[in-house]
């Protein structure tokens, strides 16, 4: 009775859109989201998502996703980060559609030509943005949802500084498609408050590789972020016009440095390279590398298994919801 009167109560414009049973989405998550992830996200009722652009080509990305078919019958995505210096996407795209994927997102770049190729198939649009004309302009496109992140998040942020609870109900006021909150979520308290802000839905990046199926996370990384404390992000690349926040370290102090000396992209490639990155969050190298985290990092205290975290949320979410009903 309990269950049929949660799942009644958690639907959304987000849930029926995605066939999910909460409104939450797991980010793409560049190197760490791979089939494990997703389907365990995916199992615990929310959207999971394999990221596409980690993977070398479409038989990869193909394989990938078949793993996560044979790991959940649930509905999952893909994720596609399409800003990486101009790396083609469509071939990538091509294999995921030919699978029969729930949904896709995109972020980092135009989307017009991605949500042009999705158009016209069953394929569900979301496009991750970082401020209210983006949001617009998605809609606009055709985007069947929005996701937008606040200043708080993990990995790449908007350049206007503006955090989650101001951004989220501007957007909502600008667009008439569902908007599925980011930047700072990791429990029930954080879920409440979006579906508050007028946000259908939330998206987590950070949180969720600190569980337990998030298997390409290093244990090094997934400590940073149960030990670290809100105060231990920091954002970098902001010289060149692509803010993301990471885990502070003597590395992004490094990298800090350069952009302060206005050092320019040529001087920092190699520092803020996706062997810099995977350096750090596969091989546990935390002195020569970087990871991306968002100031959630500060609620993170322990690294449970998806369904626990979920069982949590949906709790804690619950718990608030009688409060307030009293
Ligand atoms: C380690 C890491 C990698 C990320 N990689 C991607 C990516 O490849 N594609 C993408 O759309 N977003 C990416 N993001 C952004 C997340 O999907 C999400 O928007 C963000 O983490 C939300 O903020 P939160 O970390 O506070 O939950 C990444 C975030 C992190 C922390």
């Amino acid at each position: 009775m309990k269950r049929e009167l949660r799942s009644l109560k958690w639907k959304t414009r987000v849930t029926d859109l995605l066939g999910i049973q909460y409104p939450i989405v797991q980010g793409g998550l560049a190197h760490l989201a791979y089939a494990d992830l997703a389907a365990a996200v995916s199992n615990a009722g929310g959207l999971g998502q394999v990221t596409a652009m980690s993977l070398d080509n479409p038989e990869q990305l193909t394989d990938e996703i078949r793993k996560t078919k044979s790991l959940t019958d649930k509905p999952f995505g893909v994720n596609f980060a399409i800003g990486q210096h101009g790396r083609p996407y469509e071939h990538m795209l091509e294999a995921a559609l030919k699978e029969d994927i729930a949904a896709v997102s995109v972020t980092g770049g135009n989307p017009a030509p991605f949500l042009d190729y999705v158009k016209g198939t069953q394929v569900k649009k979301l496009v991750l943005v970082a401020a209210r004309r983006q949001a617009m302009k998605a809609e606009q496109l055709g985007a069947d949802a929005v996701m937008v992140v606040g200043q708080e998040g993990g990995g790449h942020l908007g350049r206007d500084d503006i955090g989650t609870s101001v951004l989220i109900p501007q957007v909502v006021d600008s667009v008439n498609i569902p908007v599925i909150a980011s930047g700072g979520f990791g429990d029930g308290r954080g879920l409440m408050a979006a579906l508050a802000l007028g946000a259908e839905g939330i998206e987590m990046g950070t949180r969720f590789i600190a569980v337990k199926e998030c298997v390409h996370a290093h244990e090094l990384y997934k400590n940073a972020l149960v030990s670290g404390t809100e105060n231990d992000t920091v954002v970098i690349k902001r010289s060149i016009g692509a803010p993301a926040r990471v885990i502070a370290n003597s590395w992004t102090d490094k990298i800090l440095e350069i952009e302060k000396e206005n050092g320019g992209y040529e001087q920092l490639k190699d520092y803020i390279s996706g062997k810099a990155n995977q350096r750090y969050i596969h091989d546990g190298v935390e002195g020569e590398g970087f990871a991306w985290a968002g100031q959630v990092m500060g609620l993170i205290h322990d690294v449970p298994s998806t369904a626990e975290l979920f069982s949590r949320i949906i709790d804690q979410a619950e718990a608030i919801r009688s409060k307030w009903a009293d």
